[in-house]
């Protein structure tokens, strides 16, 4: 469904990404593994439209997204959860979720506000808080549902649970295992190997903007010199 190949992309004149090749199938769940400041956002904010790659191609389900505004690649099915989350701080927690609700696909269950409710119940009482009051889990929780509620080909997060504490980690990382287990295509980042391992089929690793590495969780789980070399874990 995403087919990513040789895309460089990086910030005015710095190169970050060098000729990455990526592909993520229907209902796989994938992630993007490598220690700080290896690409992985740059990556991510490339595929959401939100930087110009420089050279390569990004197709998805069919089409041509490589350089379109970020609005555009929503529109063609991409929903991101953003690193740092960028919840609206003076939207409450209804207006967040709703704010660009779609159902691009006619999907037979469009996801609805009362689904992300009864995904994350913490948000019930919060619907009409501002963001601004909002802990961390919580925002992450709005984060989520809001971009669900565009009803995604594929969901992507970057850093899934960065800043949490444990228990609410451990709510996020159930919720996305609910979410995967409703056939979700996701992307994901997170330093948390032993999650990520329990949900994602394929694991990439990114090492100064290059793809060094690709496999499944057995081989991340059963090999610690591949995490010492490449997430210093
Ligand atoms: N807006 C920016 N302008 C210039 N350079 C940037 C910008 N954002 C990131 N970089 C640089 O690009 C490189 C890759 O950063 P990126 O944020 O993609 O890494 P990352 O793998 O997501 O790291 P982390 O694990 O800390 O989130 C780093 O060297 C970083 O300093
Ligand atoms: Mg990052």
């Amino acid at each position: 469904m995403l087919d990513i190949s040789g895309l460089s992309a990086g910030y005015d004149g710095s190169q970050v990404l060098f000729e990455v090749d990526l592909s993520i199938a229907r209902g796989e769940v994938v992630t993007l593994l490598g220690r700080n400041g290896m690409g992985k956002s740059t990556l991510i904010n490339t595929i959401a439209g939100i930087l110009r790659p420089s050279a390569g191609q990004i197709r998805f389900d069919g089409a041509v997204i490589k350089g379109l505004p970020s609005y555009r690649v929503a529109r063609h099915g991409i929903g991101l959860v953003p690193e740092g989350r960028q919840v609206f701080p003076n939207l409450t927690v209804r207006e967040n979720l709703c704010a660009t609700a779609a159902d691009r696909f006619g999907q037979t269950k469009p996801w609805t506000i009362e689904a992300v409710l009864e995904l994350f119940p913490g948000l019930s009482p919060r619907l009409e808080s501002p963001g601004r009051l909002l802990s961390g889990g919580e925002q992450q929780m709005v984060a989520i549902g809001r971009a669900l509620l565009t009803n995604p080909k594929l969901l992507i997060l970057d850093e899934a649970t960065e800043g949490l504490a444990p228990l609410v980690r451990e709510e996020i990382w159930r919720c996305i295992e609910r979410v995967k287990a409703m056939g979700q295509a996701i992307l994901i980042t997170d330093k948390n190997v032993k999650a990520l391992s329990r949900i994602a089929d394929r694991h990439y690793f990114l090492e100064k903007g290059r793809i060094a590495l690709c496999c499944g969780s057995g081989a991340l789980l059963d090999n610690p010199e591949l995490r010492q070399r490449y997430l210093g874990v």
